[in-house]
């Protein structure tokens, strides 16, 4: 009997909530995709990219296959300690309910050892790291009142966007890697805290999406860097968040999804290095 499970609401409930942080784009998008196709309901989280939010909204709702599942767009800047504090009440005044938190929202702004500033520094450990543990803290909490409120079977469960550099490390993007590392120790330290009622997980992506720093050519040259010939894809990062939300057995560990990327040696970070720079 398989492990994995649909996440199905009971007569009279509506169905799961998940609030994934940075929907308006890219990967946080194509997770929200992903959820609400498999009865998940979105609370579609943005900064700056109202526009890509709505966008992501109108996507969902001709992807969805229960027309009793709704989707609905939220603002905050995630430094902003107040603010990312109010998100998830937010959240749960509206749906009624938050089931699960995924946490891929992140700055990703270059530094190195010789630029490295407390200014950097905190701006990723805010966005990228602290925030995290405030929505996963505020999803233990909201489940912690609805079990006070007689739902025994109420369950949480919180992914944190990771990156396989941890476990294949160099200098470049140092503020980034370090918020990513805390929050690598956090997910481990998150999950025997709010454990058994919210389940923590971490997905570590490879290279996936393109970036500024890289042209087209560039960024297919390195996807291939990696023992599987390919890094990973969205789908497959988006259905590994999926199964780590919906597997009710995994805690505290974290999932690479990166074709074996992490097994490999690289000097720089791919923004950094040309198609040939590579060990
Ligand atoms: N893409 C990859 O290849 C890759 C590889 C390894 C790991 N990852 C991890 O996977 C996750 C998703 O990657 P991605 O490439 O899709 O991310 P991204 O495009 O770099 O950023 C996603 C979103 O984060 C939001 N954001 C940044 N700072 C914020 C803040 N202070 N408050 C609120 N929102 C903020 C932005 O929202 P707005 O646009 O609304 O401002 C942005 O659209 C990240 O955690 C990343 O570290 C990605």
């Amino acid at each position: 009997m398989s492990s994995h499970s649909e996440p199905k609401p009971t007569a009279n409930q509506s169905a799961p909530v998940v609030l994934v942080t940075g929907a308006a784009k890219r990967l946080g998008r194509e997770i929200a995709l992903t959820l609400a196709k498999h009865g998940w309901q979105v609370a579609v989280h943005y900064r700056s990219s109202k526009q890509d939010a709505m966008n992501t909204i109108a996507n969902l709702a001709t992807n969805t296959p229960d027309t009793g599942q709704k989707h609905h767009i939220f603002q905050c800047d995630l430094a902003d300690e107040a603010a990312t504090r109010a998100l998830v009440p937010s959240v749960i005044q509206h749906f009624g309910r938050l089931d699960a938190v995924v946490n891929s929202a992140a700055a990703f702004e270059y530094d190195s050892t010789q630029s490295f500033s407390y200014s950097a520094l905190q701006k990723h450990m805010a966005s990228n790291t602290g925030a995290a543990i405030l929505l996963a803290q505020a999803l233990h909490e909201h489940i912690e009142q609805r079990q006070q409120n007689g739902d025994s079977a109420a369950r949480g469960v919180v992914v944190n966007m990771l990156d396989q550099k941890l476990w294949n490390q160099n200098p470049d993007f140092f503020s980034y890697t370090l918020s990513k590392a805390a929050l690598e120790a956090a997910n481990t330290m998150l999950a025997m805290a709010l454990a058994p009622l919210v389940r923590v997980v971490g997905v570590a992506p490879g290279l996936t999406l393109t970036s500024t720093h890289l042209t087209e050519a560039e960024f297919t040259a390195m996807h291939k860097l990696s023992p599987l010939g390919q890094s990973s894809t969205a789908g497959d990062v988006a259905n590994t968040v999926r199964f780590a939300l919906e597997n009710q057995s995994i805690t505290g560990t974290t999932i690479l999804v990166d074709g074996g990327q992490h097994l490999m040696r690289f000097e720089r970070d791919f923004s950094m290095m040309k198609p040939n720079e590579h060990t």
